[in-house]
């Protein structure tokens, strides 16, 4: 049992809590508030969250224990603030709701993008994007981005509804375009195995580096002369056919806690032997959820220290269709981490000679929860 002193609604309170115990839990079973809804319970349909200290948190995946000495905020505490009775006015005005399951959820999002937007008239786009870690499976999204659109005009004509204490920040993530070039000039000082990940856009690049034990010219010798077999490495990815003019097709499948991809694709690739380095671009579809996928994968095998290799990896992709609620955020780069750890333990067990049946039998809850172990350990300070 963990002790934790936390204010809740304004309200300061102590409980006797296990480890496993979630806030949203906490919230709804023990403080009996209920507003705040619980749907995946996986961090994908945000209709747990809750603000901590002022910023939107899945109090599905924020253990109780985390959270002591921080200031939650249910949707129960904003039944007087004027901000949020114009919301929900809002949401009424442009049937914004169905079932309501995902309301608020939606409306804790909701606010804390016209607080961030304020004064400024962000594109349909940017609003859907922000909206894209709340899922409403009744109404679709046109009425809920009308609401948003509605009081953000609202609030360019009377300030005084914003909160007092509400900071008024630019979104973090600026669009940018991607350095095509950063693969052969690596960001000095950036370890290996760690991640680096940009959005533009909608679409989302994510660098890694990881150290092989093998020499590059063995790993060089194997991608050039077995592709599949590499590509094999990596968890639900499968190489079904390799032309002589480089043309590919090839299908990977993952699976989030309830959403299983599976994309069929096709693409090219091209290697340039004197850099040892090469890059596939593809696009595929997911025929279950309608949704299409473009992106490239490019990949440098450099020199190590001691006769080891040095690879890097850039994946750059986008996500369109109903997919595309699940291609940014945090979990997402977590997920690849996990994918890349367990590529990279294949191609070196695969380089020995070794087995690599098992990367074939992608176990997707254990990757799913290893991705979200890795998080906890970030949160508790046990790792990286
Ligand atoms: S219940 Fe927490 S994100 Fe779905
Ligand atoms: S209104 Fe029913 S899930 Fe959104």
């Amino acid at each position: 049992m963990n002790t934790v002193n936390l204010t809740v609604n304004d309200r300061l309170i102590q409980r006797d809590v296990e480890g496993r115990t979630h806030l949203a839990d906490l919230l709804r079973d023990d403080l009996l508030l209920t507003g705040t809804h619980v749907g995946c319970e996986h961090g994908i349909c945000g209709a747990c969250t809750v603000l901590m200290d002022g910023r939107p948190v899945r109090s599905c995946i924020t253990y109780a224990a985390a959270c002591s000495d921080h200031r939650i905020s249910t949707i129960e505490s904003f039944d007087d603030e004027p901000l949020m009775a114009r919301l929900r006015d809002a949401f009424s005005e442009e049937h914004a709701l169905q079932c309501g399951y995902c309301t608020p959820g939606m409306l804790i999002t909701a606010r804390d993008i016209v607080i961030r937007y304020a004064g400024r008239q962000p594109a349909e786009r940017t609003i859907r994007e922000e909206l894209s870690g709340n899922l409403c499976r009744c109404t679709g999204y046109a009425g809920i981005v009308k609401a948003v659109q509605k009081v953000l005009a609202a609030v360019t004509d009377e300030p005084a509804l914003l909160p007092a204490a509400a900071a008024v920040v630019l979104p973090t993530i600026a669009a940018q375009d991607f350095d095509a070039t950063s693969l052969e000039a690596p960001e000095a000082g950036r370890a290996r195995g760690a991640l680096k990940s940009e959005q533009s856009g909608a679409r989302r690049r994510i660098e890694s580096r990881f150290g092989l034990t093998h020499e590059p010219e063995a790993v060089w010798h194997l991608i050039r002369n077995d592709i599949k077999a590499v590509v094999a490495c990596l968890p639900g990815a499968r190489l079904e056919n390799v032309g002589s003019d480089g043309e590919v097709t090839g299908v990977i499948e993952v699976r989030l806690g309830p959403i299983l991809t599976r994309i069929d694709g096709q693409g090219g690739l091209e290697y340039d032997d004197v850099r040892r380095r090469g890059q596939v671009d593809g696009e595929g579809v997911d025929s279950r959820s309608a949704s299409r996928a473009t992106g490239s994968v490019e990949f440098v095998v450099g020199d190590g220290e001691d006769g080891t290799t040095d690879m890097q990896v850039a994946l750059e992709f986008e996500l369109t269709g109903a997919l595309a609620q699940f291609s940014r955020g945090a979990l997402v780069d977590d997920v690849v981490q996990v994918m890349l750890d367990q590529f990279r333990a294949n191609l070196d067990r695969q380089l020995s000679g070794g087995e690599v049946a098992a990367t074939a039998q992608l176990n997707p809850m254990r990757l799913f929860l290893s991705a979200l172990a890795r998080r906890l350990r970030r949160w508790f300070g046990g790792g990286r």
